[in-house]
């Protein structure tokens, strides 16, 4: 278990369908870094930050959020996961709180 917050993701790749998006991605984000995702309409930006948020799952890879594997997580660990660790702003929906 880690004690310091991180995102490490190695290795993923996704696909909705035949077309790839992203093939093998590794990177990790540690506390208090700024991290900027830059990409052209539609190569798969809002989809990793779905993928770091649990709300879809990678065809392959892992995605390591504060130590845990969001794929191999409880419904519970999920729930509390997404209620405590993780925010995100949806480009094309509201926010309700
Ligand atoms: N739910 C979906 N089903 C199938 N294809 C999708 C879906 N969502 C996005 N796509 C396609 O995946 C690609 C990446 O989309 P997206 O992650 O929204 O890109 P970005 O945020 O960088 O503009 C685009 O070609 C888009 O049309
Ligand atoms: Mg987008």
């Amino acid at each position: 278990m880690h004690h310091e917050k991180s995102i490490v993701v190695s290795n993923l790749s996704f696909s909705y369908d035949q077309e790839q998006l992203f093939r093998q991605v590794s990177f990790s984000i540690n506390e208090g870094e700024w991290f900027t995702i830059m990409g052209k309409s539609g190569s798969g930006k809002s989809t990793l930050l779905f993928l770091l948020s649990s709300l879809i799952d990678p065809k392959e890879g892992e995605i390591i959020v504060n130590g845990t594997n969001i794929a191999c997580a409880t419904r519970k660990e999920l729930n509390n996961f997404r209620l405590n660790q993780i925010g995100i702003m949806f480009q094309d929906y509201s926010f309700l709180h």
